[in-house]
């Protein structure tokens, strides 16, 4: 590898998703003069920009037309009508949706902040779809029991993503475009920086702040069918796990119900909130049997299951039954081509069929992490039990668990959550920085560990691939840590994944070069998969409940008994993570658990 220098910024951003780019905005709008963000891939190549179908905020717009029922045609709300939508009503629809596993001040924060963003957005120019007379248009999604899903079009995540680049761009924020973060440098809990790779030079570098936030995105490439980006290897909660930061309630992993066959490429929700129908291999719309109030629009843990019921009974579609049907058929061409135009290419580019004349093949798709690194409401990362934070140290979007979430996400709220909690994130770190944070003093090289790292994985020969190895390690997590789970798989998940972590030591990376080496850079996202996919596991096996999207056959009831509360992981050396458990933060008079039902 060539030389290395040492970078000094005031703030370093590790992610240029909505998370990273409203923290990174927001700060140089209140004046940090130096923030930098760190992308492994082109800023605008960011996983929010794959988010399709819209943003949550009760802004009242459209309301459904009076006695049309739950699925009927929804209209403009006429101006001084009474409001249909509330934001009490997005905090309790949010709250049930995660089982009650959510921190409930934080999801009031987040359903109260969602106007003023939306808004925000719209002055910044982004350009969503609109109602006749102009305002923001508004769809139904899963779970939402108003119909409070923002769009564009189903290219929401797109153009929000480039109107808060265009806004970093415009406050002067450097972005390192393509440099691969490697290691935070944590000593006596204090964040002193990163250490990076340059990927088109390969030179590793020691990147010095004041203050440094994690908006590196989830890690759904830890399963074989997903809807993430290549780039979604959990990177940054690896890191901060590998750090001594604790992880939070990784076991919950989302599925949505309609990933392209065989692809996991994402069909929008906005296929079912715009009308689509899922059938079976008998044509059934068989939501009927499970969800009989919100059909398809019940939230994404209890239509997978439903989905993967049908399958694992005989009732899937395609050659080998792992498919279910979405039919948009009836919505009609001029729907199709103004709502859903995305969708509709891809499902001719990668399956061949054209959504207006046939039914698609989906099924259901690893495609959202609820786990992450703990954060208060802030955005500070929190050390342990006690709520000590890791000073300087900042978590926002996918990555971070604060938890909004809790077991399972409602559609249209991630977008919002990255948003929200960005923009917070950036207003903390301006004040912390203003208040007068210091570069903090490094001790020795903080980047040998990570040079000596890549000396020795491109010096391995001989030895399997490293690309076998993830590919066995999806496969494992797919089939016995996927949507049903119970002791047995999970046990044999621990196991496939600690011989996997073993056998990664000799594994081989077959191109020894230094300049843009993405063989390289696969061994380490494989490491890190690898790394992070024992905290799944764990938290899996030993939460003997079903809450959200953490379904356990052989516990198949939510126990509020023994398990309200979040699983947080540390790491315990070779051993494994240590788990210990924190409350959930709860409203017992406003919010209290209830059955979940829809
Ligand atoms: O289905 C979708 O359009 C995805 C949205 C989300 O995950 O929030």
């Amino acid at each position: 590898m060539s030389n290395t220098t040492t970078i000094i910024h005031d703030v370093i951003i590790v992610g240029a998703g909505l998370a990273g780019s409203w923290a990174a905005m927001v700060a140089a709008q209140q004046g940090v003069k130096d923030v930098a963000v760190l992308s492994k891939i082109h800023p605008l190549r960011s996983h929010s920009g794959a988010a399709q179908g819209g943003i949550a905020a009760a802004l009242n717009n459209v309301r459904p037309v009076a006695g049309t029922g739950p699925r009927g045609p929804l209209e403009q709300v006429p101006p001084g009508a009474e409001p249909a939508d509330s934001i009490d009503l997005h905090v309790f629809d949010t709250i049930k949706g995660s089982d009650w596993l959510g921190d409930q001040t934080a999801i009031e924060i987040m359903c109260r902040d969602a106007v003023d963003v939306v808004y925000e957005y719209e002055r910044l120019g982004c350009v969503f779809s609109r109602t006749q007379d102009g305002r923001i248009a508004q769809r139904r999604f899963g779970g939402h029991s108003a119909p409070r899903a923002n769009f564009a079009a189903d290219w929401t995540g797109h153009v929000l993503l480039h109107t808060a680049h265009e806004q970093a761009l415009r406050h002067g924020v450097k972005f390192y475009s393509e440099w691969y973060c490697l290691d935070l440098i944590i000593e006596d809990t204090i964040c002193r920086g990163v250490v990076a790779l340059d990927v088109l030079t390969g030179a590793i570098h020691t990147m010095r702040a004041k203050a440094v936030l994690f908006g590196t995105g989830g890690y759904g490439r830890a399963f074989k069918i997903t809807s993430n980006a290549f780039a979604n290897t959990g990177d940054g909660v690896a890191i901060a796990y590998n750090a001594g930061v604790p992880l939070m309630d990784m076991e919950f992993v989302q599925f949505h119900p309609t990933g392209l066959y065989k692809h996991g490429i994402l069909m929008s929700e906005a296929c079912r909130g715009e009308g689509g129908y899922l059938l079976n291999a008998q044509q059934e719309r068989f939501m009927e049997k499970y969800a009989p109030d919100k059909m398809e629009l019940a939230p994404r843990d209890l239509v997978s299951r439903s989905e993967q019921r049908e399958i694992d009974e005989g009732r899937g579609v395609e050659a080998d039954g792992q498919g279910i049907w979405l039919d948009l058929r009836h919505l009609g061409r001029e729907k199709i081509l103004a709502r859903l135009p995305q969708v509709r290419e891809l499902a001719i580019d990668f399956v061949g069929v054209d959504p207006i004349d046939d039914l698609v093949p989906i099924q259901p798709t690893a495609h959202y992490s609820m786990g992450g690194i703990p954060t208060d409401v802030d955005c500070q990362v929190i050390a342990d039990a006690s709520g000590a934070p890791v000073v300087g140290f900042y978590a926002a979007g996918e990555a971070a668990c604060v938890s909004v979430h809790g077991a399972n996400r409602l559609g249209t709220n991630s977008l919002l959550e990255a948003s929200v909690f960005g923009r917070r994130a950036g207003f903390a770190i301006a004040e912390f920085v203003k208040g007068g944070a210091k570069l903090q003093p490094l001790g020795g090289d903080p980047a040998a560990r990570q040079r000596q790292r890549v000396r020795e994985m491109l010096g391995r020969e001989g030895g399997e691939l490293v690309e076998d190895i993830a590919q066995e390690l999806k496969t494992t997590m797919t089939n016995n840590c996927g949507i049903f789970r119970d002791e047995a798989r999970l046990r044999q998940a621990w196991e496939d994944v600690r011989a996997l972590q073993a056998r990664f030591r000799t594994a081989r990376v077959m191109d020894k070069s230094s300049r843009f080496n993405t063989d390289l850079l696969a061994a380490i996202e494989a490491e890190h998969l690898l790394t992070f996919s024992e905290v799944i596991v764990a938290g899996a096996l030993t939460r003997t409940e079903s809450r959200g999207a953490h379904s356990r056959t052989d516990f198949p009831k939510r126990d509020d008994k023994n398990w309200l509360k979040h699983t947080v992981a540390h790491k315990n050396g070779a051993d494994g993570p240590q788990l210990s458990y924190k409350d959930v933060d709860i409203d017992w008079q406003k919010y209290p658990p209830q059955e979940r039902k829809y």
